[in-house]
């Protein structure tokens, strides 16, 4: 699979352009255990997803997981909608839940701070969160907590920060050897941190726990920590 070429402008980074059509290949390569997230995600799915329940994946991409989820869960009366604010993505999505002739996925074309939540049972942020600003953030984790039943869960996967400079100095070393082991270029490594500059924001754990408190969340868990990725399963 040839690497993919990162356009080198500061902050330019999105999901749209080209990006939408190699995704799948490139995700795996930059997101460390890509797949066995998903994995995670569809085990837990049996605890929250019971008759007439509804889950939203929040920046659904190319709806692979909203497709797994669906395939998993078969035979439940549940639904899934999946939200991202780009087209493309979209387009994807929409192809793939057709060829696997799944009628249970809605797909919504929607920038996530404009979404109104109907009530939920299970809200997931796989590595989308990340990608809002931070004066952002706390509004749509509200709804989010707002949204959900009681007991229900909201699934968030995250980037992370370092505990403090050295840890980050770290951690972001082992994720450039993590990259170049996957077959990115050192070259490609460098543009595509010039291009998130200021669009990928990533918080420290201690961050991520603060604001999912200050939203609502007081059942906070540990479900994945592979270097700076960390998922967390918070259930209200
Ligand atoms: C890293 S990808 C998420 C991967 C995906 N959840 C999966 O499991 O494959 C981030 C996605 O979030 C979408 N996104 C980013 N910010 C968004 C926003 N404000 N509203 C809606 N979608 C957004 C992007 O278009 C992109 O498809």
């Amino acid at each position: 699979m040839k690497d993919l070429e990162v356009d080198i402008k500061y902050g330019s980074w999105n999901f749209g352009g080209k990006i939408p059509k190699s995704f799948e290949d490139h995700v795996k390569k930059s997101v460390p255990f890509y797949d066995n997230g998903h994995q995670i995600i569809k085990s837990l799915s049996n605890f929250f997803m019971y008759k007439n329940a509804l889950s939203y994946d929040l920046g659904c991409s190319t709806s692979n997981l909203n497709i797994m989820l669906s395939k998993h869960l078969k035979g439940k009366k549940v639904k899934f909608i999946g939200i991202d604010e780009e087209k493309k993505m979209i387009i994807l999505s929409k192809k793939k839940i057709k060829k696997n002739k799944i009628k249970n996925i809605e797909l919504i074309h929607s920038d996530l701070t404009r979404i109104k939540f109907q009530k939920s049972n299970l809200i997931i942020s796989y590595y989308t969160l990340q990608f809002l600003t931070p004066s952002e953030r706390p509004k749509l984790l509200k709804k989010i907590y707002k949204s959900l039943h009681t007991r229900g869960a909201f699934i968030l996967f995250e980037k992370i920060r370092g505990n403090d400079e050295r840890f980050q100095d770290i951690l972001n070393s082992l994720y450039y050897d993590f990259k170049e082991s996957n077959g990115i270029s050192p070259k490609n490594i460098l543009n595509k941190t010039k291009a998130i500059r200021g669009v990928l924001e990533p918080y420290s754990d201690t961050a991520n726990i603060k604001i999912l408190t200050k939203c609502g969340f007081r059942n906070i868990q540990t479900i994945f920590q592979y270097l700076n990725f960390k998922g967390y399963l918070c259930i209200k």
